[in-house]
């Protein structure tokens, strides 16, 4: 669903025409900046144009079982690696889908922040319980603060210095957005690491690299995908070869169903293994989402949740379950763990939850720029 957003003045300078690694000098510099502000726009904007699905609209997608299984892995993610009370960051939180996730984890303080403001405002309502599906609900347990800002671009520790330390931050389906420079890649793990507890986790989900490029090498030309995705490479990439010295801005366009259409970045997994690793991030495990599904699936709590979220039917009546071009789509991603490197400070109690509230009226939302 679109809600109708004309362009913004930024997209509508079209794509950019310059390529920096081509030409490193200061200008070129100032050119890469000025084309990925436009790019990181360009997904804002997508982002912010899609609305809130009614219950029947969402039942009605043709990736409603593939929605179901992401969210049975964020719930699985969420329920190994969060503790009750725990301080949790919630990087790129989109609407607040994962709401009611922590809810259930009984976290004891909520960070959203996300690009998008349409998405965040989106969070915001439905947080507060004001969102045409959630009003039965009853109120989330756990004061939250809500922002709008690009979290590949702002330094968070000096916005988020009264909130941190976090014990959990997640980024769910969103870091590869920061892989279109390495300033970029840099910022989204020094924000994480310098926001974490020592000890603390930075769960996640993203694109599978591997998985993309062999499908990529596969395809007769530099398209591929099925009834719910298409991935989409630009003439720049016709060798089909990836320098290991130019990890980063490896753009493709990606298209899936009913939820995304905008460029987005291949991350190398050994590249952010490794350069994690520079920030005190050390790789706990990384699993494709079928291995993921396959290894999960074999511990009767999160059989019984898959059940309830209705991805593989509900195990009685309800055999309905994802597509074969689902199941292919589900390929394409994966789940990470990562623990911030020392000893947790037991004597440290996170006292700064008293910046949350329970009720965030459109003021007290932050913009951070
Ligand atoms: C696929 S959605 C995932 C949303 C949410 N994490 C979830 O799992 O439901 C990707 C999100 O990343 C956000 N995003 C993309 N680039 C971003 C950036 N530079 N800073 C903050 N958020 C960003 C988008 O606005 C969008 O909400």
């Amino acid at each position: 669903m679109k809600r109708g957003y004309q362009d913004s003045p930024s997209t509508s300078l079209g794509p950019p025409q310059s390529r920096a690694r081509n030409n490193p000098g200061g200008d070129s510099q100032f050119l890469e900046d000025e084309s990925m502000k436009i790019f990181a726009r360009k997904v804002a904007d997508h982002y912010s144009a899609r609305t809130n699905q009614t219950l029947e609209e969402r039942e009605a997608s043709p990736i409603i079982h593939l929605k179901k299984l992401n969210n049975w892995i964020k719930s699985v993610l969420i329920q190994l690696y969060t503790r009750q009370g725990d301080a949790v960051l919630d990087l790129a939180c989109g609407k607040g889908g994962d709401l009611i996730k922590w809810d259930k984890a009984k976290v004891g303080y909520y960070v959203g922040i996300d690009i998008a403001e349409g998405s965040i405002e989106d969070c915001r309502t439905r947080y507060n319980g004001d969102a045409a599906h959630h009003m039965h609900r009853k109120k989330f347990t756990f004061p939250a603060r809500l922002m709008s800002g690009d979290c590949y671009e702002v330094t968070l520790d000096r916005v988020l210095a009264e909130d941190a330390p976090f014990d959990v931050c997640s980024c769910q389906f969103a870091l590869h957005y920061s892989w279109s420079t390495k300033a970029r890649a840099r910022r989204a793990l020094a924000n994480v690491s310098a926001l974490l507890r020592p000890g603390g986790t930075f769960i996640g989900t993203m694109p599978d690299a591997n998985v993309i490029i062999k499908k990529l090498r596969e395809a007769e030309g530099l398209a591929f995908g099925n009834s719910v995705y298409s991935i989409h490479f630009d003439e720049e990439f016709s060798e089909k070869k990836f320098k290991s010295s130019s990890p980063f801005d490896i753009k493709y366009k990606f298209h899936l169903e009913d939820a995304v259409d905008c460029p987005e970045w291949i991350v190398p997994f050994h590249v952010f293994k490794s350069l994690a690793e520079e920030y005190d991030l050390e790789l706990v495990f990384v699993k494709n989402f079928h291995e993921f599904v396959h290894e999960y699936m074999k511990k009767p709590v999160f059989v019984e949740l898959m059940c309830r979220l209705g991805a593989l039917g509900d195990g009685n009546q309800d055999r309905s379950t994802l597509s074969p071009d689902e199941w292919e789509a589900a390929y394409l991603y994966l789940a990470y763990v990562l623990r911030k490197r020392g000893q947790p400070d037991r004597t440290e109690i996170n006292g700064k939850r008293d910046r949350g509230l329970m009720h965030i009226s459109k003021e007290d939302i932050m913009y951070v720029r």
